[in-house]
């Protein structure tokens, strides 16, 4: 079916697509608009986006779930949310739609950046965090991610990753009227305000779960639910466990009996989807009616001021028998028809994908149609591996060769996140290099939880799986780097971390507490529900002491945090740091990962040369390898001029960004 072809069939009349004529639904909620007082100029950007996205949406609904009433019928109710959305959406919203749709790169320039949090742990509740909305302003933050907030099951909730309710913050920290108090709050200082969209599964407790277990057939649709174990069994002969500690495969006993001796449910016998815990279960995208639903809750997110939505788990959210389940093209196209709900009724809204999975498959999420920016797992993988082997080679080929991204996207980069790392390079790239990829992963995985003589490295084990040899690593950026182990360099391969995230473009990530150098936080393991899921020592509350340190150049909080201080307020004044043109700098030492990032200062063309030092000794340029490059150089970070015509010597864990007048080069 072509873009512009009108659905057919029973049902509701939908959609009649030409530019001109709006759907049935939508001509309704126009005349209810306009008796609400909605202007005839707002209505028309209204009309104007449905006459260019809902073609699009349409033919990707028809594409994923064919044609018939029943979809044609899901549709209609779908657009008539989408008008109704719209209806509710707050001036101050409607106006930043306008602005973002004028600048669709909004999110991405040398000012640009994120910071990440949780509202209980980091700073109590969603009161308490408008408190600190200076201190984000000091960082320079522009982009704000709330891990998790919403109503999740007591106990374990998978760190808030099962949600009970889309439309409810958890009642410890606050409100969902705060929530929107807070995100205009932050609008005015400057912040965009990034949540998880965690799409892919609700909580047991979720309603619809809870409707399912009733009995009720509709919503029993809405998840993976199977009368005995010939479909479960059929599907984990090519299904990766995820949790493999938590719950073996990816199905659980569905509890739709009668409660047993010790007053809990059983199962009659059927068994329910599960990817993660037992506790979560996956949503069923084969039922339209579950894409509609899960639009709608997307929309009243995006109506709370909600800037960006971090799409979660988006590897996992279409099954086929006899596939991994993961990245299935139905997958992309159900994100795109998400990313098309979302340009029409709350359009300032952006994507972020979360895909911790082979480099190839991560890029097939970014566009401007489907995720606009994205987790960049490689790069974080690879800054750790260069840090633990002293060699920067798979770094410097995955800039050279995966860095490159469509226009109109954006890499996240970052240091670590609130889960664990796993190493997901290409064995294929590191085979270029000689490097064996299993043993190399083996190395790593012993290297960062301290099975390795003389490491510096105090991470714990996450997931170890001695059946697949899988094992992946939990830890504070301090704790990997050697602060928690007393190592001489600790302090400086922090900064180099972030050196690199700073420096490559993008939308850089700082996790909160880590620019005062946060250890591991091993008491969080006693919390209930966390015993067994070492995630939980990287996710520390509010290191108040160390924060009290922070302009004390005596400390380890002190050192951290002047550095990045410096590396923080240099990137603001170096445009050449925007966007993601990166081109490779061969500074022939595998110790020296190098790039040059062309672009613009107020004299002309200009290109920062980063150079970054992974080994333990200083390590040196040689003057015929930077032959090519002017003799001077603006130092960016200590405001000096160097001379390469000498060479260029680094110290251990050394930095430098240096600023070459383009009249100059070759
Ligand atoms: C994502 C989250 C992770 C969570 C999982 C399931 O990967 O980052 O913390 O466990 O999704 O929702
Ligand atoms: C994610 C990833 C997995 C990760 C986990 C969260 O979606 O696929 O590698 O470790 O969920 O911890």
């Amino acid at each position: 079916m072509s873009a512009t072809t009108p659905a057919t069939g029973a049902g509701p009349d939908l959609p009649d697509v030409q530019p001109d004529v709006l759907p049935a639904p939508l001509v309704a909620a126009a005349a209810a608009a306009r008796r609400a007082g909605t202007s005839d100029e707002v209505w028309a950007a209204f009309e104007a986006r449905v006459a260019r996205e809902l073609p699009r949406l349409v033919d990707l609904f028809h594409h994923v779930y064919g044609e018939g009433p029943r979809v044609d019928e899901e549709l209609a109710l779908l657009v008539g949310q989408l008008a109704t959305s719209w209806q509710g959406r707050s001036e101050p919203l409607r106006t930043l739609d306008a602005q973002r749709e004028a600048d669709p790169e909004w999110f991405s320039s040398e000012r640009a950046l994120g910071g990440v949090l949780y509202v209980d742990r980091w700073a109590g509740s969603l009161a308490a965090l408008r408190e600190r909305i200076g201190y984000l302003r000091e960082l320079g933050l522009t982009y704000l991610h709330l891990m998790p907030l919403f109503a999740a099951p007591e106990g374990n909730s998978d760190g808030g990753y099962a949600v009970s309710s889309y439309r409810d913050v958890d009642p410890r920290i606050g409100t969902m009227d705060e929530l929107a108090a807070l995100a205009a709050e932050l609008r005015e200082n400057g912040i965009a305000l990034v949540v998880d969209f965690i799409f892919n599964h609700t909580s047991d407790e979720h309603v619809w779960a809870q409707r399912a277990l009733a009995g009720d057939p509709e919503h029993r649709d809405f998840y993976w639910v199977f009368p005995d174990r010939t479909m479960p069994d059929a599907y984990e002969r090519t299904v990766r466990e995820i949790f493999p500690d938590n719950h073996p495969g990816s199905f659980v006993p569905f509890p739709d009996g009668p409660p047993g001796p010790d007053g809990r449910p059983t199962s009659t016998g059927s068994w329910v989807w599960a990817t993660f815990h037992d506790f979560q279960w996956d949503l069923n995208y084969g039922n339209p009616a579950v894409f509609r639903a899960m639009a709608g809750e997307m929309l009243f997110l995006a109506n709370q001021g909600v800037d960006v939505l971090r799409m979660d788990a988006v590897a996992f959210i279409w099954k086929r028998l006899g596939t991994s389940c993961e990245s299935l093209p139905e997958a992309h196209l159900l994100l795109q028809a998400f990313n098309a709900v979302c340009r029409i009724a709350a359009p300032a809204v952006v994507f972020k994908s979360e895909a911790i999975v082979h480099p190839d498959e991560v890029i097939g999420y970014i566009s401007p149609g489907e995720c606009q920016i994205s987790y960049n797992p490689l790069q974080m993988a690879l800054i750790w591996s260069s840090l633990a082997t002293r060699d920067g080679r798979l770094l410097a080929q995955a800039l050279e060769r995966r860095h490159a991204l469509p226009p109109g996207t954006a890499w996240v980069n970052y240091v670590r996140s609130h889960d664990d790392i796993g190493w997901t390079f290409a064995d294929e790239d590191a085979a270029e290099l000689g490097i064996d990829a299993a043993a190399h992963r083996r190395f790593l995985n012993a290297f960062f939880v301290d099975r390795f003589p003389g490491s510096f490295a105090r991470g714990v084990p996450f997931q170890d799986n001695p059946r697949t040899g899988d094992c992946r690593i939990s830890g504070t950026t301090a704790s990997l780097a050697g602060l928690e182990a007393g190592d001489a360099g600790a302090v400086d391969r922090i900064l180099l971390a972030h050196a690199v995230v700073l420096s490559t473009g993008g939308l850089p990530l700082l996790f909160l507490g880590d620019e005062v150098g946060q250890l591991n936080d091993y008491a969080a393991l006693e919390e209930p529900g966390h015993a067994e899921d070492s995630r939980w020592v990287n996710r520390p509350r509010y290191p108040a002491q160390r924060y009290a340190e922070r302009e004390d150049p005596t400390t380890d909080a002190g050192r951290v945090f002047a550095g990045l201080r410096l590396l923080l307020e240099t990137r603001r004044r170096t445009p050449e740091l925007a966007g993601n043109r990166l081109v490779p700098f061969d500074a022939h030492d595998p110790a020296l990962v190098a790039y040059q990032r062309p672009g613009w200062d107020e004299r002309g063309a200009t290109t920062v040369l980063v150079v970054v030092n992974v080994a333990d000794e200083p390590r040196a340029v040689a003057p015929t390898t930077l032959s090519g490059l002017p003799d001077d150089a603006e130092d960016l970070l200590d405001g000096g001029t160097r001379s390469l015509a000498r060479g260029l010597t680094l110290p251990a864990h050394g930095v430098v960004w240096l600023r070459l007048a383009h009249d100059c080069l070759g």
